[in-house]
């Protein structure tokens, strides 16, 4: 078979028969992430892939087990005439990147299917924010209407989604809050390494002391506290985060929101179907469900926690309402609101590397029958990055 980069026309006449798909980012850590689940799921055996690079074309394309691509070396990543000769492309290279690239392939006269791991098209009115289980109704539609621009949303929006969308697809929130905990990975490789650093800093600080029982506790406090306001490597976090916290996420938009909290609300309702900027052939659902977030980095690894205040627009009994949160994906489980269930199901170290969605400290709160509290942690990497990727992927070549 002619490789598609050779004969762009094989793709339109109904010539080929496997799609290609341009890969672009696949060496990053979401990026790794997605190509491991693609791997896990047989994913390679619905497409052609055709890696790129943005630093190395000309390289060789990666070779994986039971994996065949036509191309064998990695194509030039800003190379806007080989990218559209794909009907296809994937990207996890990030915002710089689809700013840069993707205004000049459209430009081209590129028709084909674009789908982004990065933020910067989220809120574009023709691009419609992926999260098949909780919209597959919005995805279809936008499809159907023709959309090509296809993005996953931020993290913590699509893990508390995952978890928590029963409710939200019963159109059972009247509003809602979320006070999150969000892991280093959420900055990045760096951020994490740099996390595991002063870690180690801080403990290499004080081992002496830590060695020795006898070693009076306030000592060792003073050393840490100075070595955190002193000598530790916070290049990446601008402050450190070991041992300490940080209640700003992305930038400051100004008003006291920072950008992670505005996120929150606008990336919730698109997802839905409710709120702004909705693709065309996506009718809206609804008015948007006020939102609001506080968002923390705390020095989790890869999985973000959230802790949600929710007010419901019934009286429903809490059986029920952990009834609708299990059943609302096939992947959001219900933690009973218990000390041992609590401590060994729902925490980051208990969540990360999976796709199930915990759901636990669900209960009333004192200020009305309609008010409940929530607590839910998601692998970022997972459903809040690769996993609704993957999914629009082959929910866009039909296999899913
Ligand atoms: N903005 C997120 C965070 C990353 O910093 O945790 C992924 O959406």
């Amino acid at each position: 078979m002619t490789s598609v980069l050779d004969d762009s026309s094989a793709q339109t006449t109904g010539e080929r028969q496997t799609p290609s798909v341009g890969l672009i980012g696949w060496r990053g850590m979401v990026g790794s992430v997605l190509t491991q689940r693609m791997l896990d799921e047989g994913d390679f055996a619905h497409i052609n892939p055709v890696f790129f690079s943005t630093s190395n074309a000309g390289g060789a394309a990666p070779e994986f087990d039971g994996v065949s691509a036509e191309e064998t070396t990695l194509q030039d990543a800003y190379d806007i005439d080989t990218l559209a000769k794909l009907p296809i492309i994937v990207t996890m290279q990030g915002g710089d990147y689809t700013n840069e690239v993707y205004p000049k392939l459209r430009a081209a006269g590129w028709d084909g299917i674009w789908i982004d791991a990065a933020s910067a098209l989220r809120m574009s009115e023709n691009s419609i924010i992926v999260l098949d289980p909780i919209n597959r109704d919005v995805i279809d539609a936008g499809l159907k209407a023709g959309v090509k621009e296809f993005v996953g949303g931020n993290c913590t929006v699509s893990c508390m989604l995952m978890g928590l969308g029963g409710l939200f697809k019963q159109d059972l929130v009247e509003w809602g809050t979320a006070m999150t905990y969000q892991a280093a990975s959420g900055g990045g490789a760096k951020h994490m390494r740099e996390l595991l650093t002063q870690f180690g800093d801080l403990h290499g600080t004080v081992a002496a002391e830590l060695s020795d029982p006898a070693s009076a506790i306030l000592e060792i406090d003073r050393k840490v506290l100075a070595s955190q306001r002193g000598e530790l490597d916070a290049s990446q976090f601008g402050v450190p985060l070991a041992g300490s916290l940080i209640p700003w996420i992305d930038a400051d938009l100004g008003n006291g929101v920072s950008k992670e909290e505005w996120k929150g609300g606008v990336e919730t309702n698109k997802i839905l179907g409710r709120g702004e900027n909705l693709a065309p052939g996506v009718t809206r659902r609804g008015e948007s469900i006020p939102f609001e977030s506080l968002c923390v980095r705390i020095g989790a690894l890869r999985s973000h926690s959230q802790a949600l205040t929710l007010k419901l627009r019934e009286d429903i009994p809490v059986s029920e309402i952990e009834q609708i949160i299990d059943s609302g994906t096939e992947w959001a489980s219900v933690v009973p609101n218990e000390k041992d269930a609590t401590m060994n199901q729902l925490t980051p170290v208990a969540a990360t590397g999976e796709l199930t969605i915990p759901v636990g400290r669900i209960r009333k709160l004192e200020m009305g029958p309609e008010y409940i509290s929530a607590f839910t942690v998601g692998d970022q990497l997972l459903w809040g990055a690769a996993e609704p990727l993957r999914r629009m992927l082959m929910i866009t070549i039909g296999q899913l």
